[in-house]
């Protein structure tokens, strides 16, 4: 039986690919069949995530997103795409009466402008191919704040609208534009924000999960699905993935 939920012959972008969840929809997305860009800071465990990729064909750009010139060195390379999903993203806990100028320029830069900036040189460089999907990060904290997380969560509320507007500008070219919502996964990310939030212990914020924290590779379940043409209805939505979290609570 053929099915749709594969990505033969699609070149995806995946940001963030040296860490985390970006590492594991790179590693998932070449199991699918595509042919993967992946780029982060970090050249070892970038090339470490590079040389665990299944297939051919792929490449790997060192690039620090939050340099104009090493972003546009990147998106004047790369070959066209037909997905692209930025999973590059800080989280960095500041109470609101301590947030500075340089608290917003980091974490709105690289969770929001980075992103922003990456799509509008993808477009303006004939860079994405027709029906070519987008996927984005946000966090379920933007439904479920926490102490501490007023510029990451603001971050990601602006992700989402971002995409609900792109998504439309986009339509044309029957592109389409998704957000994955996830609740903690476990990945570094998760081990720097486990004892942040307002629950006293790391096993008390976990036992709030009927389903178990999510694994990278549920997050990249669903970037697959929204990369395939499974998902080729589908524009302008936020997907939440939280083990039931949100039903719990
Ligand atoms: N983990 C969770 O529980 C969770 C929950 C909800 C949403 N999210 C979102 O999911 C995304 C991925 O999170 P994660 O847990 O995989 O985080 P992670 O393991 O910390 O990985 C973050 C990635 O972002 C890259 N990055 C950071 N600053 C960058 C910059 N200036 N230029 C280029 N790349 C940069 C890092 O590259 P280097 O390491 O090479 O510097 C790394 O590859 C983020 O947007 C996060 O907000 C995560």
């Amino acid at each position: 039986m053929s099915t749709p939920f594969h990505l033969h012959n699609k070149t995806v972008l995946v940001t963030g690919a040296s860490s985390g969840i970006g590492k594991q929809v790179a590693i998932s997305c070449s199991a699918m069949g595509a042919k993967v860009v992946i780029t982060g800071r970090d050249e070892k465990r970038l090339a470490e995530t590079f040389s665990v990729l299944q297939g051919e064909g792929h490449s790997q750009f060192v690039c620090d997103l939050m340099d104009e010139t090493q972003r546009n060195n990147l998106f004047d390379t790369i070959p066209a795409i037909d997905g692209y999903v930025h999973s590059a993203g800080v989280v960095a806990p500041v109470p609101v009466k301590f947030i500075a100028e340089k608290h917003i320029r980091y974490i709105m830069g690289v969770n929001f402008e980075s992103a922003v900036l990456s799509v509008a040189r993808l477009l303006k460089n004939k860079k994405l191919n027709d029906a070519a999907s987008l996927v984005f990060f946000s966090s379920i904290s933007v439904s479920y704040p926490y102490a501490g997380g007023a510029l990451y969560t603001a971050s990601k509320g602006a992700i989402e609208a971002y995409s609900k507007n792109l998504a439309i500008e986009i339509l044309p070219k029957k592109m389409r534009s998704n957000v994955v919502v996830p609740a903690m996964v476990k990945t570094p990310l998760y081990e720097e924000t486990k004892n942040q939030s307002m629950y006293r212990s790391a096993e008390e914020y976990e036992s709030k999960y009927p389903l178990g924290l999510g694994m990278p590779e549920d997050v990249a379940n669903a970037c697959i699905y929204l990369l395939s043409e499974a998902s080729r209805w589908v524009t302008g939505i936020n997907l939440t993935l939280d083990g039931g979290f949100s039903i719990v609570k």
